[in-house]
This record gives structure tokens, sequence and C-alpha cells, in this order.
């Protein structure tokens, strides 16, 4: 049985055997199997059924991202990897395990909304190839509604509670927690992939 290849951020460089470019699908890849991740812990704490509903096709949808970037993966000519240390695993270690149900959505919010980032930012890349921006198309088009309702459903979560501003000051604390994790992680990039990956 063969052994998947590896990629310890933490280590700051990358076996020239892989790409830059598969090594940050692979980073997608992990984000996205990471989020869906969250979700399911969501999924327990969500009594409402309106919002099982939403979170069920939320969690369909980011299961399909992960495996949009796996099947990039497997189009560049390489397998599945391994992803130590990722931007998920990283902010989860950071931001400490949430109080509640408004923070987990609130952790929620932030972290769909650094990948739609990477995202965006991925797709104004120059030189950037047709399947590549496809796919980050179709991924990016969802993040969108993503983070818009469970922005939403936390507010209102918050609200009921008798605690309407909970939620925001929440997402500014993880929000401070992903900047300094995203900081990090960028010069990581910067280190293994060149400058071109981590502008
Ligand atoms: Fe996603
Ligand atoms: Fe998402």
């Amino acid at each position: 049985m063969a052994t998947a290849q590896k990629i310890d951020i933490e280590e700051g460089h990358l076996d020239p055997a892989i790409p830059p470019d598969v090594a940050m699908f692979s980073f997608y890849r992990n984000a996205e199997q990471h989020g869906a991740n969250l979700l399911f812990r969501l999924l327990k704490h969500l009594d409402d059924p309106d919002a099982q509903a939403m979170l069920s096709q939320h969690l369909a949808e980011e299961t399909q991202h992960a495996w949009l970037w796996t099947d990039r993966i497997l189009r560049a000519g390489f397998k599945p990897m391994i992803v130590a240390d990722g931007y998920q695993t990283r902010i989860g270690r950071a931001a400490g395990i949430p109080r509640d149900i408004v923070d987990l959505l609130a952790l929620t919010v932030v972290v769909e909304q650094r990948a739609l980032r990477r995202y965006q930012r991925h797709l104004r890349r120059p030189n950037l190839d047709a399947d590549t921006a496809e796919v980050l198309r179709t991924v990016t088009k969802d993040e969108a509604w993503h983070i818009d309702w469970i922005r939403k459903h936390g507010r209102q979560l918050a609200t009921e509670r008798g605690t309407p501003e909970r939620f925001e000051e929440a997402m500014k604390r993880f929000r401070v927690v992903d900047e300094e994790v995203t900081a990090v992680l960028e010069a990581k990039e910067r280190e293994m992939l060149g400058e071109a990956y981590a502008d």
C-alpha cells in the first residue's frame, strides 16, 4: 500500500516533487474538510428545523468543495496529501473551545470569511489556469451564502437569548485570532511556495 505524501506547514519547506499549485489545492482541501467537521458539530446544537435544513445543505456543499479540490489535485496528476497544521487546526488551537452555540456560529463566520478572501485573492492571480478558475468560482459562490445565513442565525440566536451584542463581540474576538493565525500561516506559505503564492 502506498503512503500519502505529507506537507507539514510548520516545517516551512516543500518537497520539490510537489508543485506549489498542488500544495495550495491541498491546503484548500484540508481547510474544507475541517470546515465540514465544524459544521457536523453545529448539527447537534441547532434545534430550529429550518436551520437544520440550511445546515444540511451547507454541510453538503463543504464536503463537495473538499471533493472539488481533491479532483483538481487528481487532474494535476497527484494524489490527496496529508496536510499537517493547516489553517483550521491552527485557529482551533488559538481560539480555544467555543463557549456556546453563539461562539461556534461566530467562529464559523470568521473562518468562512477567511476562506472566501483566500479564494477571491487566488482568482485575481495573473496567469490563473481556466480549470482552477472554474473551481474557485464554484466554491466562492457557495461561501457567500454560507456566511450570510450563519451570520443571520447567530445574530438572531444571540438576540433571542437577550444578549444581542454577544455575536458581534465573539466575531470581533475570533477575527483577531484569525488575523494572527493568518499572518503566521502566510509567512510559512511564502517560505514554502514563493512570493507569488502569498502576496
Ligand atoms: Fe467551502
Ligand atoms: Fe463555506
